[in-house]
């Protein structure tokens, strides 16, 4: 896929990388299971590389108010994680001088793929400055993205790195050696609602504890994972024939299990409750949950009074999305 925002423009090196929303299959995808995962373009995450003067590689993210040297970042310092990714894939000894700004306008914690993103823009922009982004094609950069993922989200399934770094619409299944990646039609946009709770949510936390959760009944986990496997797969025809009304169905059902998993909260099952009231055909959380943004799927019609309803119920912001291949 073309990025045509990855360019060098004389020595300044510009790449950004979109937000993520998951339709279907969210904590099942650890387990091995189909889940469906689409780029969310409105928003991104954006690096830019400029030369440095003298002082090594410097790091800023001005939304946040951060500024340090990589040389002594933390030790779990996401940025500097990723461009030490970066190098170690490339092989150099040392980095030239340098600054690396980081903007993001994906809200933080809130299921959106905010980490990915901003890893999948440094890696991108990097290798691009360091003179090697012919390296970088979407699978190197999901790779690098994933190393990054794991010190952060410990188990990641793969599929935040996947959506982010190949801007488009996935199928995935985790797999060993190789994940299962698929693209797959979309006959019709998919309206989309995105509203955001306004409750961070940590997505290494809510993993794990599914994972308490299953360990103490893997019986009773595995039939939930097995049944939202079933309810992404159907749903890849639903979306593949336009079917808004039976894609809509299955969010529901998926959201039903995400319930049953404990892992959606008062606020994302109120969000639900009201977008389904104003006319929605379906709507779930999206992404680990417990917070963070919940999606409803909408059309022309009834796009206005779902908007203005989650606003009312009080969600923090609604985004809308028209989701195509
Ligand atoms: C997070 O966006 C999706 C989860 O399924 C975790 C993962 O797949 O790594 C909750």
């Amino acid at each position: 896929m073309e990025h045509e925002d990855s360019q060098r423009k004389q020595d300044m090196v510009k790449a950004t990388a979109p937000g993520k929303v998951i339709l279907f299959g969210e904590h099942a995808v650890v387990y091995g299971r189909p889940a469906i995962a689409v780029p969310l373009s409105e928003v991104r995450a954006t690096a830019i590389i400029q030369p440095g003067r003298r002082e090594g590689v410097l790091l800023l993210a001005p939304d946040l108010g951060l500024k340090r040297k990589l040389a002594n970042a933390d030790a779990d310092d996401a940025i500097a994680i990723a461009v030490r990714q970066v190098q170690d894939a490339i092989g150099l000894d040392q980095l030239p001088d340098m600054t690396i700004t980081v903007t993001s306008d994906i809200p933080i914690a809130s299921g959106l793929g905010s980490g990915a993103s901003i890893t999948a823009a440094i890696v991108r922009a990097l290798a691009s400055y360091l003179g090697k982004g012919y390296l970088a094609t979407d699978e190197w950069v999901s790779r690098l993205t994933f190393e990054v993922e794991k010190v952060y989200h410990g188990t990641p399934s793969g599929i935040d790195n996947t959506v982010v770094a190949y801007e488009r619409p996935v199928y995935f299944v985790r797999q060993q050696p190789l994940n299962h990646i698929e693209a797959f039609e979309i006959a019709r946009p998919l309206p989309l609602l995105i509203a955001d709770t306004g409750v961070s949510s940590r997505t290494k936390a809510v993993v794990s504890d599914v994972r308490y959760a299953w360990q103490a009944d893997s019986e009773r986990f595995e039939y939930l994972f097995d049944s939202c496997g079933a309810i992404a797969r159907i749903a890849r025809d639903t979306i593949a024939n336009g079917d808004l009304i039976q894609t809509g169905q299955l969010m529901n059902e998926n959201q039903a299990l995400l319930v049953d998993m404990t892992v959606s909260s008062l606020e994302l099952n109120r969000l639900v409750a009201v977008a389904i009231g104003a006319g929605a055909y379906g709507a779930k959380l999206s992404g680990a949950g417990r917070g963070g943004n919940m999606i409803a799927l909408v059309d022309d019609e009834t796009e206005l009074v779902v908007h203005t309803a989650l606003l009312e119920a009080g969600a923090r912001s609604v985004l809308s999305s028209r989701i195509s291949a």
